[in-house]
């Protein structure tokens, strides 16, 4: 009998495997419709092929938290954002952070708490930050069902690998350094129809259709997207809605600006005084936090209210 060659016995093997069902995989590995419209991005399975099963619970319920996060748990959250609000198309969009690029890379190094941190404590930063409001415990059933999710969006995707469409794409620093004033403009043309005038998005009904992006219900100043350069990155890659990559680097640069030069909850890591808090967490030229802007100290307004 003639040996197979490597190639040939893979094939083989994939056939076999997928005449005793295990076909999902052995298509998700092969199949072209495993690239995306956004370049040659992974694609995550879809919602039909969440399992049946107590996993399968998990992975459904972590979905729920992941695009009704204040509805169904209230207790950790502190404004008016849900998680896919940023991570869009419920956390599986390339380009906009999504969950299947995070999931594969962690645990991880990061610089702004200096250890590695597992996926549930990446999230727990989301929480405290981007969502305003308090921390769900290591293990609190609300951490476990989201990492099932990811988990799940992830599967077929090679660990360690770092995919294209992971995160947001780094824009090149701006030509001219960031201006607030032209960002004014920018929002007040591309943005605010949405948003509104006064950044406080918009309610239908009692629910929130446009989500706010700065003032007291939006993220605060210890989110990654308070920052200038991941605000833009974000704003170049997904908005106006719908419609990115419209913007150019400039007008991203200079709406990023702007919107994380208004008022927004304090840094949950308050050091007792806007100097100090800006001295530990905030000493880049990417932060506005504790500059004057319209007469008024950004994070100058005493310890944070009690979250959520
Ligand atoms: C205000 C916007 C915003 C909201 C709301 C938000 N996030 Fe994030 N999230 C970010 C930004 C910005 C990053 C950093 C992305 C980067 O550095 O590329 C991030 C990063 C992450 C990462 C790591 C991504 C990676 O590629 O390493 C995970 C996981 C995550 N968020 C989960 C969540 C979960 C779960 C929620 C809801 C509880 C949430 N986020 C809510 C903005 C947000
Ligand atoms: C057509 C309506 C629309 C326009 C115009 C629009 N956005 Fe958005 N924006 C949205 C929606 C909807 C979301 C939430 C996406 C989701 O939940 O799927 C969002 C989310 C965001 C977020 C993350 C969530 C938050 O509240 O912080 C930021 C930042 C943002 N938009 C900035 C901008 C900027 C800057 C512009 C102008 C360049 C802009 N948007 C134009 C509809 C719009």
């Amino acid at each position: 009998m003639k040996t197979l060659g490597p190639a040939t016995a893979f094939v083989a093997i994939l056939v076999i495997a997928a005449a005793f069902g295990a076909a999902p995989l052995a298509v998700r590995f092969l199949a072209p419709q495993h690239r995306s419209t956004r370049g040659d991005a992974f694609v995550p399975p879809p919602d039909a092929e969440i399992p049946n099963d107590q996993f399968g619970k998990q992975v459904a319920l972590g979905r729920e938290l992941f695009i009704d996060t204040a509805a169904a748990a209230p207790q950790f959250v502190g404004n008016d954002l849900k998680c896919s609000n940023c991570h869009l198309d419920r956390g599986r969009l390339a380009n906009s952070a999504p969950l299947w690029g995070a999931y594969v890379l962690f645990p991880q190094y990061r610089a702004k708490n200096g250890h590695v941190n597992t996926f549930q404590e990446r999230m727990q930063g989301c929480f405290r930050y981007s969502m305003n409001g308090k921390a769900p415990p290591l293990g609190d059933p609300v951490l476990v069902a989201l990492e099932s999710y990811a988990a799940f969006l992830s599967r077929g995707a090679p660990m360690g690998a770092k995919l294209p469409g992971r995160g947001y794409p780094e824009l090149a620093r701006p030509p001219m350094a960031a201006d607030p004033v032209k960002g004014r403009s920018v929002y007040a043309a591309d943005c605010a129809l949405c948003h509104g005038a006064d950044g406080a998005g918009q309610k239908a009904g009692g629910q929130t259709v446009f989500p706010p992006l700065w003032g007291p219900r939006s993220y605060n100043w210890g989110a990654g997207m308070s920052d200038i350069d991941k605000a833009a990155d974000f704003i170049k890659a997904n908005m106006p809605f719908s419609e990115g990559g419209s913007l150019t680097d400039q007008q991203a640069w200079d709406v990023a600006a702007y919107i994380d030069s208004r008022p927004r909850p304090q840094d949950p890591r308050y050091a007792g005084s806007v100097q100090e808090t800006r001295a530990k967490f905030h000493e880049t030229t990417q932060s506005m936090y504790g500059k004057t802007v319209d007469g008024q100290t950004l994070g100058g307004d005493g310890p944070p209210k009690a979250a959520p």
